[in-house]
């Protein structure tokens, strides 16, 4: 019988491990990628939204609608490390050439929809209700404004899978705060204290999920599409980042395992747990503090979220790998 597809709304900061989560989630038999919608993180939203508009048409999806969103946090200004995913967000597509001379990478042709991503969000929510997972892979602008302006709708959603926060191990935007969170913590917080059927992949799981840049290659050169090329080209420098930073052959597929627990969250092994987030700390401002204590259950406040703390990497790696390069195994 054929597998029935779940419809996915993915909400984005367009950064190199956005744009293999996208894809990842394109090619799962599992997902219905309704909707994408973007804002500012990893870089500028009107570059996220190029960015995912360009990986979309490379894919042959130039039908997904692209909505959007935020250009800044809620409060504050948005801070961004164009070291890790460059300027462009994609890893300085501008630099790869044809023999021609000229960029490998044309603009996109394909345009997003005028609807704003707030709006996107309340209108899919209504449309697909209980049957709906939202997967967000950037800073939670979006989601946040969604659930102020229209929580009834929201309050329907199956669940949202979010890629974010630090809990027994250190952030890497700050000493304690992970960069989606760190970047609104603001949104972050009043997601937490929503409707919404929360669960956070953070830090404490993706950070064990490593995909060796030596794969990107040997499944370019086992497929040679342009999708496999553009892979290949926007990882370049965000391996070597985290080879430097890090000391790592390969990159961390933080996105992509968010995905990953939207298709099957058996994946990782999580704890219900009440979270909330330093919005006010001078030196921990995107601290996502999650009661673990064992007298949490007598002293602590009602769980309002899960958190994924063990990963099967071996097994989602190797899930991932198939899906983007179906074969090389
Ligand atoms: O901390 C990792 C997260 O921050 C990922 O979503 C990455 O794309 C950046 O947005
Ligand atoms: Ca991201």
């Amino acid at each position: 019988m054929a597998m029935q597809k779940r419809p996915c709304l993915i909400d984005t900061d367009g950064g190199v491990d956005d744009a293999l989560a996208l894809l990842f989630a394109q090619h799962s038999p599992e997902l219905d990628v309704i909707g994408v919608t973007t804002v500012a993180g990893n870089t500028d939203v009107h570059q996220a939204t190029e960015n995912v508009l360009r990986v979309l048409e490379l894919d042959g999806a130039a039908h997904v609608p692209v909505a959007m969103g935020y250009a800044a946090p809620l409060e504050g200004h948005l801070e961004r490390v164009t070291s890790i995913h460059g300027v462009d967000g994609l890893g300085e597509l501008h630099r790869f050439k044809h023999e021609t001379g000229e960029s490998r990478y044309a603009p996109p042709t394909y345009k997003p929809v005028d609807t704003h991503a707030v709006d996107l969000i309340i209108e899919s929510a209504k449309k697909y209700s209980e049957n709906l997972s939202i997967v967000t892979l950037g800073p939670l602008t979006n989601l946040a404004e969604a659930c102020r302006k229209a929580p009834e709708a929201l309050r329907k959603v199956d669940r949202v899978v979010t890629m974010g926060g630090a809990f027994a191990v250190p952030g890497n935007m700050t000493p304690v705060a992970e960069f989606n969170i760190f970047a609104d913590p603001e949104a972050a917080q009043i997601v937490l204290h929503s409707v919404l059927p929360i669960t956070l992949v953070g830090l404490d799981v993706t950070l064990d999920v490593i995909l060796e840049r030596g794969i990107i290659e040997a499944g370019h050169a086992h497929i040679r599409s342009a999708k496999s090329q553009l892979i290949a080209d926007c990882t370049e420098l965000y391996a070597n980042f985290y080879k430097e930073a890090d000391d790592i052959h390969g990159f961390y597929l933080h996105d992509p395992l968010a995905v990953g627990v939207a298709i099957d969250p058996s994946f990782v092994k999580m704890s219900h747990y009440h979270v909330t987030v330093e919005c006010r700390g001078q030196y921990t401002r995107g601290f996502t503090v999650a009661d673990r204590r064992k007298r949490r259950r007598v002293f602590g406040q009602p769980p309002n979220c899960h958190v994924a703390e063990s990963v099967d990497e071996d097994r989602f790696v190797r899930f991932f790998i198939d899906h983007l390069w179906p074969g090389l195994n």
